[in-house]
């Protein structure tokens, strides 16, 4: 006799976290494997965490009140419709238990980001997924078809991880004309601070517009606090109430708190270095094109590369040289636009390689 597991979790695929590589030779090793900002925080950042660490033996607010604040003067948004949560992996959890359970029914679209199975199952619900159209962008016609009475949540992930593609506003606005309004949409855009393409997705105005609308942002991609685990969600006063609910308590650490309010207080300088991170981006898939890779477009910190099978003797190849990215066997490999030298080193790699 043992302790008994729910079934679910025992068929649950293990969240596969970016590696790291080792150090190979006189070659300093990479991390291109987990969509992370390369650059340190701020120095006035960095003094919050270490003034912050000073009080790490009391519990952090509960609720979250400064960033909430902030992020509400941010955003001019009323501080109901925010939630906080431990990354906005963490709030995603806390968005489907707050909304979906067993005999339900969750709509995204695949491949996208992969904590999106995960969490449904663990909330009870059953995951429905809707390819991509050409493997690269949201197929909104056939999220649209794949609704039922039982959907509860549909997520929409513009830049998609790991494609790269954006969803266009307008067709987005069609889609929300649809769908009924007691289904919550949340559009994940935790790559948006990235995006250059003026036809994307404003979540937040959507949100405005219609009731059963959120955005699920973080603080990991653009403002770098990858590792302090902060994220938020703007959305209906009801369900951002439900979310905050369903928080783990004091899920968000002080340190993490206050450095999502100097991130926040500093934005323009941090957003700078969005913009150093995007020219790497577009210089990196001008050489790839020149390689001759057709790539989808991009407006997010990351390429994707649709190897097909050839997908994990690639990603051997990388780790001979020390550099880390992603691998989806079969299908493809992501690239996360980090430290030039790495991916100077990716390219080099790609120049040997035969992709006929
Ligand atoms: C689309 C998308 N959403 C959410 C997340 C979660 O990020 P975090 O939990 O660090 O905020 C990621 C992380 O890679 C992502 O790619």
């Amino acid at each position: 006799m043992e302790p008994q597991i729910r079934s679910v979790i025992n068929e649950l695929p293990t969240y596969k976290a970016g590696k790291k590589v080792s150090a190979v030779a006189d070659l300093s090793p990479y991390k291109l494997s987990s969509n992370e900002n390369p650059t340190q925080p701020l120095p006035s950042v960095l003094k919050a965490i270490a003034d912050s660490a000073l009080d790490i033996n009391r519990y952090p607010d509960p609720n979250v009140t400064e960033l909430t604040n902030e992020l509400a003067k941010r955003f001019a948004v009323d501080s109901d419709s925010i939630a906080t949560g431990t990354g906005s992996v963490g709030v995603c959890q806390q968005i489907m238990q707050a909304v979906a359970g067993a005999g339900d029914e969750v709509i995204y679209a695949w491949r996208s980001f992969e904590a999106y199975p995960i969490i449904t199952k663990i909330v009870g619900a059953t995951p429905v997924e809707v390819p991509l159209t050409n493997g690269i962008e949201h197929d909104l016609d056939a999220m649209l078809q794949a609704i039922t009475p039982r959907t509860k949540l549909i997520l929409v992930c513009t830049p998609n991880n790991p494609t790269g593609a954006i969803v266009k506003h307008q067709k987005l606005t069609e889609f929300l004309a649809k769908v009924p309004k007691n289904i919550l949409v949340v559009i994940d855009e935790a790559y948006v601070e990235f995006n250059q393409d003026p036809d994307a997705v404003r979540g937040l105005e959507l949100f405005t517009e219609y009731k059963n609308v959120g955005v699920l942002r973080t603080f990991s991609k653009a403002y770098g606090l990858a590792g302090l685990r902060v994220g938020y969600f703007i959305g209906p006063k009801n369900v951002a109430e439900a979310v905050r609910k369903t928080a783990v308590p004091f899920g968000v650490s002080s340190v993490a708190q206050s450095a999502a309010v100097l991130s926040l207080q500093h934005e323009d300088e941090l957003l700078l270095r969005v913009e150093e991170l995007n020219q790497l981006r577009v210089w990196f898939e001008s050489e790839l094109t020149k390689l001759g890779f057709n790539l989808p477009a991009s407006q997010a910190n990351f390429v994707w590369l649709p190897l097909g099978e050839r997908t994990d003797e690639f990603v051997a190849e990388c780790a001979k040289v020390a550099v880390a990215v992603r691998p989806f066997s079969g299908e493809g490999v992501r690239i996360s636009i980090g430290e030039k030298p790495a991916l100077e080193r990716v390219l080099n790699v790609l120049s040997r390689f035969n992709v006929s």
